[in-house]
């Protein structure tokens, strides 16, 4: 059942040097120009006319005015409720042009739709960092919206990071004040007064994995009983990994190797997004075309969970009928997707198209032919990365360097070249978290790629040669001073070493 992997294409066990098969893939590499007109091209014209961007500082004004007033007023005060309608009057001006009002506050900047608002990301700085701090990293006020239902978004707008924290988070606190007009996208609470530490991006890129792993398995549940999928639950989700990727890349790619084999759709589905946001974030920073990929590559195999768990979990060949029944999960996942209102167009076709390869010679095969969409392009080298590096019922998983070979020799048939070269330039050749052998005969673990040298990341010693545990210390190894004397020979596997590698990072 190797629907996942790449066996089509000229790899197998044999592992060559990543180096001359990237080489050999650099002849088919068109760049990355093509991709960012591509990415362009799917993003589509603004949505808001200039009167409307203009318009936002009077809604920013008028939101920063509430949540003000919900903090210093009780909220039948007054002061509370006048805010409210203030700030229905201006939203109601954009309704009644037929759009909704999407903001996002990221880092320092507030956006509406995509449109960056660079005067008054300066002008609101302080709500930004209020909005952010309590996780409401995006706030959509769709069609529909009533005065009362602005009244009680003051119970969201106002609300102190504690009281967040205390009632478990920014979307129960909206499920609460019942807003069915107002989205919020949970985002992991980050406070923006204090620089994220290391140790904080692990724990915000952990309990963003947690909460995707919550989603999956809810998911999961509501397709075998037939029940119908919250779009607005999963884009919560999504808006927290790209948040996340975005902020914490490292901390969320060292996740990315995470693995389950009982939970191996679930976990895989998770390092899939994480690694085609990060990787489609070397692109562009738009937040439409990555919301849209983490949606796609997030339920890519979504239509396997109405695939027989027996048939999932077969170690033996499948029959045809079986192999039939596999071969159907990117159109039932997208049919899924499709009926999911509130999930944009784009992301159901990465779901349908992350196997029909860069060539058109994989499924389901289309008539007329026409390119896979960018994002599914995205995924398919996330997918064919992530698949091969699990243990699955089929399957023992290959090394990380093994599966990177192989991903660089399907370059230009199964994958697009120029995302296959940007997917090694961001892992390296031995990616992050890997166990390597060195020349010197020391183990090391692989902490993260060097931007100079692909084959030559910065490791992170752990033993002699022998295999003796030794205090650790971290080279350099494209640096020509501290690194000269060692190279990475091969990755070696974790458990046959008895080595746990999250204890060395
Ligand atoms: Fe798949």
């Amino acid at each position: 059942m190797a629907d996942d992997d790449l066996r089509g294409g000229p790899g197998g066990p044999e592992v060559r040097s990543p180096q001359s098969d990237m080489d050999a893939a650099a002849g088919v590499d068109q760049g990355p120009e093509r991709i960012h007109a591509e990415i362009e091209a799917a993003g589509g014209p603004r949505s808001f006319s200039g009167k409307q961007v203009r318009r936002a500082r009077d809604l920013l004004a008028r939101l920063y005015a509430l949540r003000r007033a919900g903090r210093l007023y009780p909220l039948e005060h007054p002061a509370v409720t006048g805010a409210a309608h203030d700030l229905f009057a201006v939203i109601a001006a954009y309704h009644a042009e037929g759009t909704d009002v999407p903001l996002t506050f990221f880092e320092d900047e507030v956006l509406l739709g995509e449109q960056v608002l660079a005067e008054d990301s300066v002008l609101f700085d302080q709500l930004i960092r209020d909005m952010t701090a309590i996780g409401a990293g995006t706030v959509t006020f769709h069609r529909g919206l009533t005065p009362d239902e602005a009244e009680r978004f003051v119970r969201v707008a106002g609300a102190r990071f504690e009281e967040v924290s205390a009632g478990g988070g920014i979307r129960e606190l909206a499920e609460q004040a019942r807003l069915p007009h107002i989205s919020i996208s949970a985002v992991s609470v980050v406070r923006d007064d204090v620089e994220v530490q290391d140790q904080d991006a692990r724990e915000a890129a952990k309990a963003v994995y947690t909460s995707a792993l919550d989603l999956l398995r809810e998911l999961e549940r509501l397709i075998r009983s037939n029940q119908t999928l919250s779009a607005g639950h999963i884009k919560g989700t999504v808006r927290s990994l790209v948040d996340n990727v975005l902020r914490n890349r490292y901390a969320m790619l060292e996740l990315s190797s995470l693995k389950s084999f009982d939970e191996y759709t679930f976990y895989h589905c998770i390092n899939v997004a994480i690694l085609s946001l990060a990787l489609g974030s070397t692109l562009t920073r738009d937040y439409r075309f990555l919301s849209s990929l983490g949606v796609g590559a997030l339920l890519h195999d979504i239509g396997k969970m109405s695939v027989d768990i027996n048939v999932l979990n077969k170690t033996a060949p499948l029959t045809s009928e079986e192999w039939a029944d596999i071969r159907e999960h990117p159109v039932r996942g997208a049919e899924m997707t499709a009926l999911t209102s509130g999930l944009d167009r784009a992301a159901m076709v990465c779901v349908l198209e992350h196997h029909m390869r860069y060539d058109l010679t994989g499924y389901p095969s289309r008539h007329p032919q026409r390119p896979q969409h960018v994002s599914s392009r995205i995924v398919a080298v996330a997918d064919a990365y992530d698949a091969m590096t699990s243990r699955r019922p089929y399957s023992a998983p290959r090394m990380q360097d093994e599966a990177m070979g192989i991903i660089v020799r399907n370059a230009g048939s199964a994958l697009d070249p120029t995302l296959v070269r940007l997917f090694v330039d961001m892992l390296g050749y031995f990616p992050p978290r890997s166990l390597v052998l060195l020349n010197t005969g020391e183990t090391a673990v692989v902490v993260s790629p060097s931007p100079s040298d692909r084959a030559r990341p910065i490791v992170r010693v752990i033993a002699e040669p022998g295999g003796v545990i030794t205090e650790p210390f971290d080279v350099d190894l494209s640096d020509p001073a501290e690194g000269r004397d060692r190279s990475v020979m091969r990755c070696l596997d974790p458990t046959g070493a008895n080595v746990d590698v999250a204890d060395f990072l």
